[in-house]
This record gives C-alpha cells, structure tokens and sequence, in this order.
C-alpha cells in the first residue's frame, strides 16, 4: 500500500520527534553525506559542458523525486512510520512558522554568522556537524527572509503560474526557457536580483545560507521544500492528463542540448531509471 507524505504543519507531536530522529540517525550512519555528495556532484549548470541531469534541465524534476525516494528509502530503514514531510511555503510564510521550531528544523541563524543554535540540527546539539560543505563551516547557516536585503516566499499565484502552462518544458531546455511548466517552477528568470528568481529558486534564496549552494542539502529544509515542489508536479500531471515529460526524443547530434539533457526513455545517473519510469509513483507514496 503506498504511503502517505504530510504537509509538515498536521505533524503530531510523536511524528515530528521520529522524523527529526531518524534524520540524525541517517546523518549517524554516514549515509547522510553520501546525499550532499551526490547533490554537489550533479550540480551542474548550463554554462558548463556535458549531461545535465539535476538542474537547469527538464529532468529537474524527475532527478529530485528519484533523490527525494532515496532519502525517504534510509529514512524508513530506520523507522517504517516515518514519511518525508511537505512545506507549504505559500502557506508557511515567516521565520518562525513551521518548518522552522525547535521541535522541527530549528530557527533562523543568529547574525554574526549565521550560524543556527536553536532545534536538533544546531552544532552544538552535538548530531549535525556538516562535512560536505562548500567552506569550511562546521555549522548549519540560515539567513531567513535575507535579512540585509529582504525578499519574500513565492506565492500561490506564482505556483499557480507554474501550474497553469500545460507544456512540461520546452526547447532549448535549460534555464533561459520563458515557457513551459518545468522552468516555471525550477525559477530562473530573466536579468539579475531577486525579480528574477521564480518558485523554486526563490525559497533556496529566502532560507539562505547553506540553500544557497551545491550543499543545500545540508539543511534538511532541502527535503521539506523539495516534496512541496513534487506535489506541484503530481498536481500538474493530474490537471493536464494528456500532456507529459518533455523531450519525448533525445535532441539530435546538430543540436546544442545533443547528449546535454535527458529524454523520456533516457537514463539519469547516478541511478539506473528513466524520467517515464518516475511519472508515475502512485503505488509508492501519496501526498495528503
Ligand atoms: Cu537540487
Ligand atoms: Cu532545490
């Protein structure tokens, strides 16, 4: 039977202590680090040659929901009850909403240094020491809202935006596109600042610190926001049926996304799956 992904604000008391365990039991383990490892390892852009799998391309989203079922996978290892959490961030909007209580993820990073110290995940807790880092910092960083240059978190029309556009991507596939639900919802946008960064870009710029990086997986925020942006594209399967994954075909060799991005039937490393075969995970999981 699948199982069930909940927005993380109906979390009971019981649930959201298993959760925060069995992620400090998988960071115990190592196994945590593997999944910062990998994140950086595919963090490629589409200024640099070669296969982009994760970002800036149409399998965006079915690399992360392949990411996300992995953690999921070690986090259940641990304890069968636990499913990964959503965060509704149209809904959950400040500082110190959920996902961001001690019970949960912990509060903001304090301002010298960004630094988190309140909740389970704070460096002094003693369980969260970060070794995939992009600097030298031990310790978990936010900046919420970004404190010296305010922006804020995406709203339902901005999602809705996203979820409107009824083609799933569009040629030449990678950040410049205007078109397409795909890019709609990863966020790049045209010009520089924060007008620029749409849905998904946006909340990695409003967390801040360690968001911001190829180590954004180091704040389990990465999980919460992520599922979120799953949902949206579950959504946008059921409300456009007859439209899918796009590129249907791998682009041909005179082509410039030629062997650059990945088509329906094609292989996404590091695993040996297809986006076709991630459209449809119903018999896995559910969101409430
Ligand atoms: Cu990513
Ligand atoms: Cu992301």
């Amino acid at each position: 039977m699948a199982y069930v992904r909940k927005d993380v604000s109906t979390l009971t008391r019981t649930e959201r202590q298993r959760f925060v365990k069995a992620m400090l039991e998988v960071k115990r383990r190592g196994e945590y680090d593997e999944f910062v490892r990998t994140h950086i390892e595919y963090f490629v852009g589409d200024g640099e040659p070669g296969l982009r799998v994760a970002h800036m391309t149409p399998s965006f989203l079915p690399w992360h929901r392949r990411f996300l079922l992995e953690l999921e996978h070690a986090l259940r290892r641990v304890d069968s009850s636990v499913t990964l959490p959503y965060w509704d961030w149209t809904r959950h909007r400040t500082a110190t909403s959920v996902p961001w209580t001690t019970d949960l993820l912990g509060g903001n990073g304090r301002r010298s240094d960004q630094q988190v110290t309140t909740g389970p995940f704070a460096y002094a807790a003693g369980h969260w020491t970060i070794k995939e880092g992009i600097t030298d910092a031990k310790f978990l960083t936010r900046d919420l809202g970004r404190s010296r240059d305010p922006i804020k978190l995406p709203t339902q029309a901005d999602v809705r935006w996203a979820l409107n556009d009824p083609v799933y991507d569009v040629s030449p596939w990678n950040s410049t596109v205007r078109r397409g639900f795909r890019n709609k919802l990863e966020g790049w946008g045209i010009g520089h600042g924060s007008s620029s960064w749409h849905n998904h870009n946006r909340v990695h710029r409003w967390v801040g610190g360690a968001m911001l990086t190829g180590a954004s997986v180091n704040d389990p925020v990465f999980w919460l926001h992520h599922a979120f942006l799953d949902l949206q594209w579950t959504r946008w399967q059921r409300r456009h049926r007859e439209h899918r994954y796009l590129p249907a075909r791998p682009p041909g060799p005179d082509n410039e996304q030629h062997r650059r991005i990945v088509a329906r039937h094609e292989r996404m490393p590091p695993w040996d799956v297809t986006p076709d075969e991630m459209e449809n995970v119903g018999r896995i999981y559910r969101y409430a």
